[in-house]
């Protein structure tokens, strides 16, 4: 039976004799498959599932972006039962920022490119929030969703700087069967824009598939998935990416491990998605 708590004080007292390992699962709500394979894989390896719902207001630069985040507390909490998840933390705003509350957490280089660039104070919103969600936690473990590289990128980097005791894992992204990657946002396509949104995995296929053909030339790579995205008149292209997978700097040669990565807009709907290109080690 999932416990669901509201306060710090909540969340602490069942923590305290919680069995451990403990595996977190940071979530904004509006739980989707890819939210229950990340609870799966806690399930997998620890003893305590923890869940946590919370629509993170720093994380919006655009108080529209976040009025319309869509939410469903039953429905949340429903699929959180049918995952057996033992705990989920779903608080109100100032049990996460009480009054007084004046600090942020600001991750560096990882940060400043693609979605951070896109989106200003983001990823401090996001830094922050997890930094909290870590310390009341303690899990010995977090999962996150790879659709999010860059997110993941920056809050491994945050668990190292600030030394938390955290591991940070990523999960493969989980997509519908025609390619599109699960995210809330989703819902908020059209008919017809949903049906055009496959495109950001196409875009990313051709980019792959260049790759394993012996492309290096990251200019060339960018113009063949932009060449995909451009076949589809409701794609609204923000930017298309072949960065270091390391530091994120955008690259001239692939050379080493790389991250390709796009955030194209449908009407008022931004989506983002990526795919990561290892390097093969006899290559390296
Ligand atoms: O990926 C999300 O849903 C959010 O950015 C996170 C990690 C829960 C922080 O609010």
């Amino acid at each position: 039976m999932t416990r669901v708590l509201r306060t710090r004080a909540e969340l602490r007292a069942a923590l305290a004799d919680t069995p451990r390992p403990i595996g977190l699962v940071p979530t904004m709500g509006w739980l989707h498959e890819g939210h229950r394979s990340l609870m799966r894989r806690a399930r997998e390896a620890d003893a305590t599932t923890v869940v946590t719902i919370f629509v993170n207001p720093r994380q919006f630069g655009d108080p529209a972006d976040l009025a319309k985040y869509p939410r469903s507390e039953a429905r949340d909490l429903a699929i959180c039962e049918e995952e057996r998840v033992d705990l989920v933390w779903a608080p109100p705003v100032e049990e996460v920022y009480p009054p007084g509350f004046d600090t942020t957490v600001s991750v560096g280089q990882v940060a400043s490119p693609l979605e951070g660039s896109a989106r200003p104070g983001h990823f401090d919103g996001v830094a922050t929030v997890v930094a909290i969600l870590f310390a009341l936690v303690g899990a010995e473990h977090a999962y996150f969703g790879q659709k999010d590289a860059q997110q993941v990128m920056v809050i491994r980097q945050m668990a190292r700087d600030l030394a938390l005791p955290t591991a940070v894992i990523a999960c493969p992204t989980v997509r519908e069967p025609d390619g599109l990657a699960l995210s809330s946002r989703n819902v908020h396509l059209t008919a017809e824009q949903r049906a055009a949104a496959p495109v950001l995995h196409r875009a990313l296929a051709a980019g792959r598939e260049a790759w394993e053909h012996g492309e290096r030339s990251a200019a060339t790579i960018r113009e063949r998935m932009r060449a995909v995205l451009a076949g589809e008149p409701l794609a609204d292209v923000d930017y298309v990416s072949v960065a270091d997978g390391r530091t994120l700097r955008e690259l001239d040669t692939i050379d080493g491990p790389a991250l390709l990565s796009l955030a194209v807009r449908f009407g008022p709907t931004r989506l983002i998605d990526n795919e990561v290109l290892e390097v093969d080690p006899t290559e390296a």
